[in-house]
């Protein structure tokens, strides 16, 4: 097989969102002489309606192979396999009818991805889908031209819990904190400890772990080492904490973010092939 992003082949005007794909041996395998991907812009926090996606998939059904991705690493509605004469229409299709855009491939901006954010996590600390559509719409020509010597990526995480991985997988990653207190409900706390509330919201509750451990499972773990549980009470050192978000995932009803929410934004994760994944660096701790 040969493969390229973005450039072999495409839609007129844009230089991304096809990939192509063409087989060696096309006399052998007539049906995947090409099997191109189209990448589709999926919208922020990636909300559907029923019917719009059946209409994607019968437009699939029809100019296509059928198969789908939802969703690829990058964010996008990955349609699979399709050959050249039918991107126009494709294309075409989702422009005029679905009122739906081709995402980023090849070397420009990548379609931009966020968590579900405040629509429906209490953890968000800014408005993750607000931004992610913003920014598509203001770099338009980024996305659909690629003018960079590689692949950008922005992603936004409404909290350290990284739903979309940005701190590893984003050029650019914002990702939701808050500067005050984690809020603590010392009779929630004490309810955990007393095994009326199950830790993980009863996440890892198929197997017996034994009665929860406080002190081994949330205050030993803690990165920093800023917690202590002392005489029936759990005690956090704000100024230490990293926000990791570890004891609060574990003790939801009894610890809470803080109320003073912003946006950390860090630059440079990638996961190239040769050198394996680097995190992002934090350029702007607060905004
Ligand atoms: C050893 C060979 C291959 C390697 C190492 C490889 C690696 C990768 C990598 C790193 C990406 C992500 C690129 C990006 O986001 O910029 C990617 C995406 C993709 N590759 Fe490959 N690839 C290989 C062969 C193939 C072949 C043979 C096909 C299809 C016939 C294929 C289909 C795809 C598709 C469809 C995507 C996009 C998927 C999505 O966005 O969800 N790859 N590949
Ligand atoms: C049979 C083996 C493999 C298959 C079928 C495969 C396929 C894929 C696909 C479909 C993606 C998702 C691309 C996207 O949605 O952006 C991907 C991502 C990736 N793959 Fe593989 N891959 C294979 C082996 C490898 C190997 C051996 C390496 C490295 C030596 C590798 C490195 C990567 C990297 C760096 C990414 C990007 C991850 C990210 O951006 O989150 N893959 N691969
Ligand atoms: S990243 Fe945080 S705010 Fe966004 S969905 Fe995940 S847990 Fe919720
Ligand atoms: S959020 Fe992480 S660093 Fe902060 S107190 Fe909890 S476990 Fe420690």
């Amino acid at each position: 097989t040969h493969w390229k992003h973005g450039g072999i082949v495409g839609v007129f005007g844009y230089g991304g969102g096809v990939i192509g794909r063409h087989c060696d041996q096309p006399e052998k395998f007539p049906g995947v002489a090409h099997f191109h991907t189209m990448r589709v812009n999926h919208p922020s926090g990636k909300f559907y309606k029923a019917d719009y996606l059946r209409q994607l998939c019968d437009l699939w059904d029809f100019r296509g192979s059928g198969i789908t991705n939802m969703h690829g690493s990058t964010g996008d509605i990955i349609f699979i396999g399709t050959t050249t004469p039918q991107l126009e229409e494709i294309f075409y299709e989702l422009t005029h009818n679905l009122n739906q855009d081709l995402g980023g491939s090849g070397s420009n901006l990548r379609t931009p991805s966020d968590c579900i954010g405040q629509a429906r996590c209490e953890y968000a600390c800014y408005d993750t889908q607000a931004i992610c559509h913003t920014l598509t719409n203001e770099y338009q020509d980024e996305l659909h031209r690629p003018a960079f010597p590689y692949k950008f990526k922005f992603k936004f995480d409404g909290c350290p819990n990284c739903c979309v991985a940005s701190i590893a997988r984003a050029d650019l990653s914002f990702i939701g904190t808050w500067r005050d207190d984690i809020r603590i409900d010392q009779k929630a706390v004490k309810a955990y400890v007393g095994g009326e509330l199950a830790p993980n919201a009863g996440a890892h509750a198929g197997r017996d772990w034994g009665a929860f451990d406080i002190q081994k499972e949330v205050v030993d773990l803690c990165p920093t080492k800023c917690m202590r549980y002392e005489g029936d009470k759990l005690e956090i050192n704000t100024k230490e904490c990293t926000r990791c978000m570890h004891c609060i995932n574990v003790m939801p009803r009894a610890l809470r973010i803080g109320n003073d929410r912003g946006c950390s934004i860090l630059a440079g994760a990638k996961a190239p092939i040769l050198d394996g994944a680097q995190m992002g660096t934090l350029i702007v701790p607060f905004i």
